[in-house]
């Protein structure tokens, strides 16, 4: 089943293309310029007209959640909250009429997710899950839905399927933005259009794989990582970290790039790498000086940059480069080098990459 892949991990992040490819299939209709999702056909204008979105899920999915937020505010013009499965069920939340929950899960069963759901839905939100498993309990106790479409994902850490949740986020935001005219005709055509690219880019990135195993040889060995990113990058930046961790048993943290000035910078010394998503956007400048800002310690840089950046390249010990797309399309082509960085540095290290110690694929118990 892994086929010539020596792991599942590494086979889920080289099918990526193809996934994020089925995941836009029948639904991103580039000739139309149309974006058209059926399983929320009935409640796309309780979508249009929430007056809040609240996001719900735990680990890798919450990040898929952190980066919608971003989206969602930005294109549709909605306000948006993203909160632990774990916190809102435990928490005393306010949901009001009109609220729309989305709550975002591979496995369909993470039980905090589904509980955290369950008391929303009492509360009288409408409940759209996005799913990778096909009937599982969480899109059953949803009120509609979009699947991920990614196919089983083996690997204990979520690749394929955190790219796929991020291309149904993407088509949400889309579809419900050109709903309710929050985004004008020339963005929305441009957006779709860099989407419809996005698989064929992520082949490009995968074709330098051999990038991101040079830098694990090189890296392995390290006690611990900080992982910087700004915007929609800040939740790749915790995702980076989270797939070392697991995967390599290296501690990391992944912070706002602007937050390591109030702490974290005081664990820069020259064995601590610093990995930084650095692509081309409206906080490149302010990147460019947090990565100064790591050198001037003697912090060892490694950035995700956009091809043919040279002032970063410059700057940084190392760069993992990606092709350009639409600023607000990055995290999916930045989180590709992230995942083979995490995969190679765990396999030098001999851990079991597709079975982590002490973690479940489906965490279906408190
Ligand atoms: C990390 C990972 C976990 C899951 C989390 C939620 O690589 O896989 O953090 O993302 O346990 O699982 P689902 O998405 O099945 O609800």
């Amino acid at each position: 089943e892994k086929g010539n892949f020596e792991h599942y991990m590494l086979k889920e992040i080289f099918e990526q293309p193809s996934t994020i490819f089925d995941c836009m299939r029948g639904r991103l209709l580039l000739e139309d310029k149309k974006v058209y999702l059926g399983g929320i056909r009935e409640y796309i204008d309780q979508l249009s007209n929430a007056k809040r979105i609240v996001i719900i899920a735990c680990g890798t999915s919450l990040h898929a959640g952190m980066v919608a937020r971003y989206l969602f505010e930005e294109i549709c013009r909605v306000p948006v909250e993203v909160e632990y499965a774990s916190e809102f069920r435990y928490g005393n939340p306010v949901i009001r009429d009109g609220d729309v929950v989305i709550a975002i899960s591979q496995s369909g069963e993470t039980a905090d997710t589904l509980v955290a759901i369950e008391k929303a839905k009492e509360m009288g939100a409408i409940i759209l899950g996005v799913c990778n498993v096909v009937g599982s309990s969480i899109p059953r106790a949803s009120h509609a839905g979009v699947y991920t479409h990614a196919g089983a994902e083996i690997g204990v850490a979520s690749t394929k399927a955190f790219t796929a949740q991020l291309t149904v986020l993407y088509l949400i935001a889309l579809q419900v933005a050109k709903e309710k005219g929050t985004i004008d005709n020339e963005r929305f055509k441009k957006l779709i259009t860099e989407l419809d690219l996005i698989p064929e880019k992520v082949q490009q990135i995968l074709e330098n794989s051999y990038i991101a195993q040079s830098l694990a040889s090189l890296y392995m060995d390290a006690k611990s990582m900080i992982y910087l990113g700004r915007g929609y990058n800040f939740p790749i930046a915790l995702e980076g970290a989270l797939k070392i961790k697991e995967i390599s048993y290296i501690h990391a943290e992944g912070y706002p790039a602007a937050e390591m000035k109030h702490g974290p910078i005081a664990l820069i010394d020259e064995e601590m790498p610093v990995v930084f998503i650095a692509t081309k956007d409206h906080t490149y400048e302010k990147i460019v000086s947090n990565i100064q800002e790591v050198k001037a310690r003697k912090g060892k840089v490694i950035a995700v940059v956009n091809e043919g950046d040279d002032v970063v390249k410059h700057l940084a010990d190392h760069v993992m480069e990606i092709p350009e797309t639409d600023p607000l399309l990055t995290p999916l082509l930045a989180v590709i080098p992230l995942q083979l960085f995490a995969y190679y540095t765990g396999v030098l290290k001999g851990c079991n990459v597709d079975q982590p110690r002490n973690l479940a694929k489906s965490v279906t118990v408190e």
